[in-house]
């Protein structure tokens, strides 16, 4: 079983990348395989809603990262999406995963359907859980199950570095680890 989490930060080696690997770190120790995709500072346009991927199932028209990721997605038994809070809610890198592999996973079969999704923020202040809700709304629309833990899945954390001082934060992402690797035992046998 496989576990691929997304960093929406462009900020390689910050707070979200630590929340990201704190899951994965449990879910390594408990027997999945993991993959870390670095989503923040790519190029990335949104979806051009031109209708492409529902003629060709799981193909955008746009031919760039988001539709090379999307075949991972796909293949994937759990996501784990991360986002920096940006003015409230979430980074464009990963709106535009959200909504391009979004609409090709329904026009391939819902490929996205009862797949175990976790979302994570990072947040100095304030607008993390809308930010999560954000995520965890389209996690609900695709048919995907969510697994909690023991707070919300948010590091209050400002500079780099931050997120691993926040001692709730992190051991609310060690807990999601233990989390995702139950549901998906439970799931997969
Ligand atoms: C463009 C931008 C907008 C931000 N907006 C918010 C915000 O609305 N609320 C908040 O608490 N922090 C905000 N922050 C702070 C980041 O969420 C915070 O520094 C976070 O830890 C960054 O995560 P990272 O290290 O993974 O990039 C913002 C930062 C940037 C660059």
């Amino acid at each position: 079983m496989k576990i691929l989490a997304i960093n929406g930060s462009p900020r390689k080696g910050g707070n979200t990348e630590t929340m990201l690997r704190a899951v994965l770190d449990v879910c390594a120790a408990g027997g999945l395989e993991t993959e870390f995709f670095q989503a923040g500072g790519r190029e990335v346009n949104g979806c051009k809603a031109c209708g492409m991927c529902r003629k060709q199932k799981g193909e955008c028209s746009q031919k760039d990262w988001i539709n090379d990721l999307y075949p991972k997605m796909k293949a994937a038994d759990a996501l784990l999406l991360g986002t920096p809070t940006y003015f409230f809610d979430l980074s464009p890198e990963i709106k535009a995963v959200m909504d391009r592999t979004g609409y090709m996973s329904r026009s391939d079969d819902f490929s996205f359907k009862r797949k175990v999704a976790a979302a994570c923020a990072a947040v100095r202040r304030a607008g993390g859980i809308h930010a999560l809700d954000s995520i965890q709304h389209f996690f609900l629309i695709n048919g995907m199950i969510i697994p909690g833990s023991s707070y919300l899945n948010m590091s209050l954390a400002r500079d780099i570095g931050d997120a691993a001082k926040d001692a709730e934060g992190m051991e609310t992402m060690r807990n999601l680890g233990e989390n995702i690797v139950w549901l998906l035992k439970k799931i997969h046998g």
